[in-house]
């Protein structure tokens, strides 16, 4: 095990949102300008929950956050209900007081090839993300980066693959209507995050999870690249841990 990475398990996915969503809130609450990185799916669910619960209990202040999302499908409109921009709005924006004007999502309907190349730009000239949160998908991929994954790259138009379209076409009505390309933020752009906290719930997950944790590094498991970076946390439920040592 990669020593610069922490594991923490936790009993559900209820455990996972509230020990992440505690985290995130530290963060927030620890610098005048938070550069926070957002991800998308079923896992940060239940964060994104929390979140929003406390934002109704505490009335946490989240004006002076900037967020960066990781990546979006091609070819949608941010008012969509299958965007990654009408999730984040829906799941969290829209019930905290983040000033949208300082919300980034790749944005998919442009020149999205020049859109992609400034991305990477627009996240230094913010000063870069303090806290990347991530999910996983069962073959391992981050953001949308799949396998096998240039450990170099920045955010760029990428192919989905059969896997990655399969798994998510439980959230659209066909599976033909799930896009077949998306506009991710590239494995170095995510290495560039100064702390990362990935997170992972259910046995679909178990074997992406053992080789990020205990496989070596090798770019046919685009999660291993994490291994790289010198500030991992791991937060996953008992079952995605089911097959570590
Ligand atoms: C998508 C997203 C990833 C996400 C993964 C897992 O493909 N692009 O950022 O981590 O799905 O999704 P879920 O949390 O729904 O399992």
């Amino acid at each position: 095990m990669n020593k610069n990475m922490k594991i923490i398990v936790v009993e559900d996915k209820i455990q996972l949102g509230r020990t992440t969503s505690q985290m995130i809130l530290d963060f927030i609450n620890s610098k005048p300008i938070p550069v926070l990185g957002l991800a998308t799916g079923s896992t940060p669910e239940s964060t994104y929950q929390f979140l929003v619960e406390d934002y109704q209990k505490n009335h946490t202040d989240w004006s002076h956050v900037i967020s960066f999302n990781l990546d979006e499908y091609l070819g949608l409109t941010m008012d969509d209900k299958q965007s990654y921009r009408y999730f984040m709005n829906y799941k969290l924006f829209n019930h905290i007081n983040i000033n949208k004007d300082n919300t980034f999502i790749p944005l998919s309907i442009c020149d999205v090839e020049s859109f992609a190349n400034q991305y990477d730009q627009m996240i230094l000239e913010k000063g870069g993300i303090d806290l990347q949160l991530l999910g996983i998908g069962e073959n391992g991929h981050i953001g949308f980066n799949e396998p096998p994954a240039d450990f170099e790259s920045l955010t760029s138009i990428v192919d989905l693959v059969p896997s990655t379209i399969k798994a998510n076409s439980r959230f659209f009505a066909t599976i033909d209507q799930v896009p077949v390309k998306a506009i991710s933020m590239g494995i170095k752009s995510i290495l560039n995050a100064k702390k990362i906290i990935l997170i992972a719930n259910g046995e679909n997950k178990a074997q992406a999870i053992k080789q990020l944790v205990d496989g070596k590094i090798d770019s046919t498991w685009p999660c291993t690249a994490l291994r790289m970076h010198n500030d991992v946390i791991v937060i996953i439920d008992k079952k995605a841990a089911s097959l570590l040592k």
